[in-house]
């Protein structure tokens, strides 16, 4: 018969992560992972949606959550990030994602429910790693082009802050929208795919 240890390592893990949760908010660039309200390790192994409160996000800010054992990304885009998303579309490979997977209501040119709140799944569409954020524009490394956006550092992929992939790099897609939707304003469930209701 085996001893039941309880398992502290798991325990404490669930306390950060709760802290975590209350301490969003505090960083315009800061990348808090977050993993809130799980159902049970049985439910997420199998994909149970996700709840995720967003009433604490900052403009600027980008937040990460877990579904299905993947990140998902969630970044509240400012008007002049906006801005840049409607003009700045010459050098994307697929502007209105017609070769991208997403939801019907995220089938937009900002690619979202809600123009200012983006939400994407943080794996690269090339090999899967995870791609950067980089909100700067014009920094050293990228480039006086860069406007921001998501830069994968294995094979060099660059997608904007909508998730759309440059011309000329690996990755052969836009970044995948996973199902969501509202319950509330501040309030998202991630993977909930009975989402149509957004449309
Ligand atoms: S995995 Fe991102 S560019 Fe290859």
């Amino acid at each position: 018969m085996t001893n039941e240890v309880p398992d502290k390592s798991k325990r404490q893990f669930l306390t950060t992560a709760l802290t975590v949760v209350g301490a969003v908010g505090t960083g315009y660039l800061a990348v808090p992972f977050l993993s809130q309200m799980q159902p049970s390790a049985k439910a997420m192994a199998a994909g149970a949606p996700v709840e995720v409160d967003i009433s604490k996000i900052e403009p600027g800010q980008l937040i990460r959550v877990a579904w299905r054992g993947k990140p998902v990304w969630i970044l509240y885009r400012t008007p002049e990030v906006l801005e840049i998303l409607a003009n700045d579309t010459a050098k994307l490979a697929d502007p209105n994602s017609n070769e991208s997977e997403q939801p019907e209501y995220s089938s937009n040119p900002m690619r979202s429910i809600k123009p200012e709140i983006f939400i994407a799944v943080g794996l690269c569409t090339h090999l899967g790693c995870s791609p950067t954020f980089r909100p700067e524009i014009a920094p050293n490394d990228l480039g006086k082009n860069w406007k921001g956006g998501f830069f994968c550092p294995c094979h060099g992929s660059g997608f904007d802050l909508a998730g759309r992939v440059y011309k000329s790099v690996p990755a052969p897609t836009n970044l995948v929208i996973p199902p969501h939707r509202y319950i509330t304003d501040s309030l998202i469930i991630i993977g909930d795919e009975s989402s149509e209701a957004n449309a």
